[in-house]
């Protein structure tokens, strides 16, 4: 009896994980394509990102440039956990924000994208900058949360074109 009530219980808990994945990706109001991807974990479902093709080279300007990204969060972090919220600001500017634009020849890209893709691309650009405001203001008024609320946007875009996208 109590072993079934332990599976009950267990089988309860992944389905409740189950529909708040969903729901989850229901609330970042993604287009329909992007429905229910977040789910690469059960090995039998398929991978429905699309295809975009990029000319070789710009693949691994890409791919080192995502490695760039991951890199500026964990910076990220890191400074705000110093205690260095200005810090976290600039970086986050300068990686990942509107001013890194030019940085990662986005104009350049940005011609191989399908538009719900750039759009993607736009939004972290413009989350990274959100967040680097709110750094900012952390200084002035020793708030965190709004920082980090605002650096889990910035994560929601990355979340969000992953789940759509692959290069190859
Ligand atoms: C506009 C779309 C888009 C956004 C926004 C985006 N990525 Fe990516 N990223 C991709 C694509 C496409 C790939 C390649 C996936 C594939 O082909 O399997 C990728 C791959 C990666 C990789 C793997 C690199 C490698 O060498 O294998 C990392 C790490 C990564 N992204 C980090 C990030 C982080 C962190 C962010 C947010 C700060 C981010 N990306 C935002 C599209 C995006």
């Amino acid at each position: 009896m109590r072993t079934f009530l332990l599976f009950a219980v267990a089988g309860a808990l992944a389905l409740w994980a189950d529909v708040a994945v969903a729901q989850h990706h229901e609330h970042q109001g993604q287009s329909g394509e992007m429905d229910h991807m977040g789910h690469v974990d059960q090995g039998a479902s398929k991978d429905t990102r699309q295809l975009v093709k990029f000319p070789r080279e710009l693949i691994e300007h890409t791919m080192a440039n995502m490695r760039d990204h991951l890199l500026t969060l964990q910076q990220i972090n890191e400074a705000l956990a110093a205690g260095e919220p200005e810090k976290a600001g600039k970086l986050a500017e300068q990686r990942l924000g509107m001013s890194s634009l030019g940085l990662h020849g986005a104009a350049e890209v940005a011609k191989y994208m399908p538009p719900g893709m750039q759009d993607a691309g736009t939004s972290m650009h413009k989350a990274a900058s959100r967040f680097a405001i709110q750094a900012q203001n952390v200084a002035v008024t020793g708030e965190m949360k709004p920082a980090v609320g605002a650096l889990s946007e910035v994560m929601s875009a990355c979340v969000g074109c992953h789940a759509g996208y692959r290069l190859r």
